[in-house]
């Protein structure tokens, strides 16, 4: 790794250092922003470093917290580290690390959970006020100072863009075949100077293939040789294979009905076993010449890319396991070809997942009776990971469906309850909900069908009985026949749960 054989760019060579020496030039109460982008291309070497800086600033009795900005979750190098020396003043714009979840839940950690999509246009117009530093992952910079990025875009170019101060982490652990696979458009604008994004279809290059940023803002280029982090996918469970295949035959009778096409829609999916499972689906199944329009590439694309099945996708970052990763850098040249990765701001843009019908599809926590989503909160107050890119989507696609267990914790939580605990995704931009127990399409119905169809499909046999009283008694409250609801119990489910751990 030494050698700079990846920092071709003279005046940059001149500002290589230590992580020690560059985590130092960030100072208390900066506003830093990040890369990284889920487990992949997040800064590495600095964040560490700057963890040990705080420790030492803090056992010296000197407070010092920074506010961490980035594209998504991250990794414990990053957020593990920095919540774990307890120097995280404000996290935005979503996590997934346990130590920042406690912290947060616990109220010493403030997080602003938003959009994905919003992100870019809040830092341009200053709602969070002013970026002071930028550390970037880069998988290399040449020799005219443009930057390689890797294996994440996120809001790279907007920290970039916004931070008087730029730090560069290049690292030689990333495929240097990246280089070619970007798309970073350089077109955003603030209303009113705003122009089409000029997307028609996922495969659409409109940006350029490289980041760019004046030489004279980076004050530090740190190396290092360290693997992206993401754990690995468990084998799909009986309850995964079972959501997936309700989909699944739902995409084949959607085809039949020729409301889709042979080869669907441009898919989007988030992560996680049940996003898996239907990849995996998706591999065994008789659809062909697939697209996808989404966030995150996890393996489950991979697999389908290389099969064959899907022909390419366009997204802002890789959430690969290990093998995976193993796998893309192995036949970087195949993937290359197949793969776009953009700012998330494109990646999630409206316009253009509205303008693509992408197929939404994505995890929930819980969802009510009537269609109502809660994706990011436990039990009304405790945040889970975040809205992420769930709402960009749900809001837009052509086609937008929730998927989970229709329990939680051993079964002692019911998944379609009353009312949502805290609602992400209103019942007007949830169209199908799926669980192992069945599919309950909700497009075209009316709240009172809404509610028959998602607790006869959806619901668990154990609750069932109890969400269909619940409904009735509501109808024949005599309170009001279009959302039914009994205002004293819409949430005892979850104050039950709370007081005797079962619902
Ligand atoms: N009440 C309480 N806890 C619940 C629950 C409920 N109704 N439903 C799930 N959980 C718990 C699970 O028990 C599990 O807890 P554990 O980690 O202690 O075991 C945890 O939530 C995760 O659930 P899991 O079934 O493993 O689902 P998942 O990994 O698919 O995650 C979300 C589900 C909702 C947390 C996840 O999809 C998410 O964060 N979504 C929002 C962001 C998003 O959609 N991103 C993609 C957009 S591109």
């Amino acid at each position: 790794m030494t050698n700079a054989t990846r920092i071709l760019c003279p005046k940059l060579r001149n500002r290589i250092m230590s992580a020690r020496e560059a985590a130092a030039l960030i100072p208390a109460g900066a506003n830093v922003g990040m890369s990284g982008f889920t487990g992949a291309g997040y800064p590495k070497a600095v964040p560490q470093a700057l963890a040990e800086h705080i420790r030492t600033q803090q056992a010296q009795g000197r407070r010092h917290r920074i506010s961490i900005w980035t594209g998504a979750s991250t990794a414990p190098e990053l957020d593990g580290a920095l919540a774990e020396a307890d120097g995280i003043e404000l996290r935005l714009p979503y996590q997934s690390d346990p130590t920042c979840r406690q912290k947060i839940n616990e109220g010493r950690m403030d997080y602003i959970d938003i959009h994905l999509s919003h992100v870019a246009q809040h830092a341009w117009s200053g709602f969070f006020g002013k970026l002071d530093i930028a550390v970037i992952e880069v998988a290399g910079i040449a020799e005219d100072g443009r930057l390689i990025p890797s294996s994440s875009i996120g809001n790279n170019k907007t920290w970039i863009d916004q931070a008087d101060r730029v730090i560069l982490e290049v690292n030689y652990g990333q495929s240097a075949g990246l280089e070619g696979m970007h798309d970073v458009y350089y077109g955003t604008a603030l209303p009113p100077r705003r122009r089409p994004i000029q997307i028609l279809r996922p495969e659409d290059r409109i940006g350029e293939k490289y980041l760019f940023c004046p030489p004279e803002k980076v004050i530090a280029v740190v190396e290092t040789n360290a693997p992206d982090r993401n754990s690995r996918f468990s084998e799909p469970d009986e309850t995964s294979r079972r959501i997936a295949g309700h989909l699944l035959d739902f995409f084949e009778h959607e085809v039949a009905q020729r409301r889709l096409p042979p080869n669907l829609l441009p898919l989007q999916s988030g992560v996680g076993n049940i996003a898996n499972a239907v990849m995996i689906g998706l591999n065994d199944g008789p659809f062909e010449n697939l697209t996808a329009y989404t966030e995150v590439l996890q393996d489950g694309m991979l697999a389908l890319l290389r099969s064959g099945k899907l022909s390419m996708a366009s997204a802002t970052a890789f959430s690969l396991s290990p093998e995976a990763n193993q796998e893309l850098a192995d036949h970087i040249d195949f993937y290359r070809s197949r793969i776009i990765l953009r700012p998330q701001e494109i990646s999630n843009h409206p316009e253009v997942i509205r303008r693509l019908g992408v197929i939404a599809m994505n995890g929930m926590i819980e969802a009510d009776i009537y269609g109502n989503v809660n994706s990011t909160h436990v039990m009304g107050s405790r945040i889970m990971n975040g809205i992420g890119g769930s709402g960009d989507f749900a809001r837009n696609g052509y086609l937008s469906v929730f998927m989970t267990p229709s329990t939680a914790k051993g079964g002692a939580i019911s998944t379609i309850v009353p009312m949502v605990s805290h609602v992400d995704h209103t019942e007007h931009d949830v169209q199908i909900i799926v669980t192992e127990q069945g599919l309950a399409d909700l497009r075209g119905l009316s709240p009172r069908q809404r509610a028959r169809t998602l607790i006869e499909r959806c619901a668990h046999p154990d609750y069932r009985d109890r969400l269909l009283d619940y409904f009735e008694r509501a109808c024949a409250s005599g309170r009001g026949m279009h959302t039914p609801h009994l205002l004293s119990e819409a949430l005892s489910w979850h104050q039950r749960f709370e007081e005797s751990g079962q619902m």
